[in-house]
């Protein structure tokens, strides 16, 4: 009878798995905040891509590990960097499957861990930054990604991006905004993820936790700038400002399932105190249930067998 009358479902083609690829030989790399959740290899990266389109997910989402950074974050917007070779290969082995997305930030690139370029004084430069994010479009859009992650929230990068990609026919290439995207204490195992170099915090440029109208306007706008998807995130934090989001759009509403959301989960079910799988289940229905179309966590490929084994 619950079954029947639930008022949300999940479903594995509504789930995203971020990955990380490292660049360089060798072996995976475990991240210790994020157990279960490793560095790739270009090795191990392909054997994961398998195993997600057998898992029947909607998507993955890449990031990048590059052996080297500087201050433009140069790595980014080389062919043969590691986040466009992944993409490649990503496009060669399961893009008729899966939908394949790549951040497109310099966080991951740059010395300083920015997620843009800096002037002068040191502050990230929102127009400079820009055109940056136009450079990146075009690589990643050429190595195959089907949907742009922007994630550094500068000002204007939705119509940035889209007039670039456009005015180089990559008219099929969409473009997902981290719109609603927050100054937040929960992405700090991501930091170890991707080996951020940041020092202090993103506050010029992420949301403040304490306003809500704001990532619903952010949200408004990114959709009169172009994009194709609007995403809020942390998730969990954040219900409210999801909801609100999605009553008032008229495009697919996504939310992150970050990796201090992912962390704590794991973490207190390594202690004991929780039923992990009953808690992972519970905390993507809710995501789902307050209006995410769409979720990016890095339990997708396991929720996916779950929710076979139950359906
Ligand atoms: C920026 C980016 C971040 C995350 C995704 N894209 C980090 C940040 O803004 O500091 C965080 C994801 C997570 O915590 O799981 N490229």
């Amino acid at each position: 009878m619950r079954r029947l009358v639930a008022e949300t479902r999940v479903q594995p083609a509504e789930l995203i798995l971020p990955m990380f690829v490292r660049e360089g030989g060798g072996e995976p790399v475990a991240i210790s905040s994020m157990p279960g959740v490793e560095q790739h290899t270009l090795d191990s990266f392909r054997r994961a891509l398998a195993d997600a389109a057998a898992a029947g997910i909607g998507g993955v989402m890449l990031f990048g590990v590059p052996e080297h950074k500087d201050a433009v974050g140069s790595g980014a917007t080389d062919p043969d960097g590691i986040l466009n070779s992944a993409t490649r290969v990503a496009a060669a082995e399961i893009g008729d499957a899966l939908v394949v997305q790549t951040d497109l930030c310099l966080d991951e690139f740059t010395d300083h861990g920015h997620c843009g370029v800096l002037d002068a004084s040191g502050r990230v430069d929102n127009d400079a930054t820009l055109e940056r994010y136009r450079e990146m479009a075009l690589v990643q859009a050429a190595s195959g990604s089907q949907l742009l992650g922007l994630s550094g929230m500068m000002d204007g990068q939705v119509a940035a991006v889209r007039a670039e990609l456009d005015d180089a026919g990559f008219i099929d290439t969409a473009v997902l905004a981290y719109s609603g995207k927050y100054a937040s204490a929960f992405y700090g195992p991501f930091r170890e993820a991707v080996q951020s170099s940041l020092v202090g915090d993103r506050k010029s440029y992420q949301l403040d936790p304490a306003n809500a109208r704001e990532g619903v306007r952010e949200a408004m706008l990114d959709i009169d700038e172009g994009a194709d998807v609007v995403m809020v995130k942390p998730a969990m934090s954040y219900l409210d400002v999801l909801a609100e989001t999605a009553a008032r759009s008229e495009v697919p509403v996504w939310a992150y399932q970050v990796s201090g959301e992912y962390a704590m989960i794991e973490a207190a079910a390594a202690n004991g105190w929780i039923d992990r799988r009953r808690a992972i289940t519970e905390s993507v229905v809710s995501i789902r249930r307050a209006g995410a179309d769409a979720v990016l966590t890095y339990w997708a490929v396991e929720l996916a067998h779950w929710l076979r084994e139950t359906a």
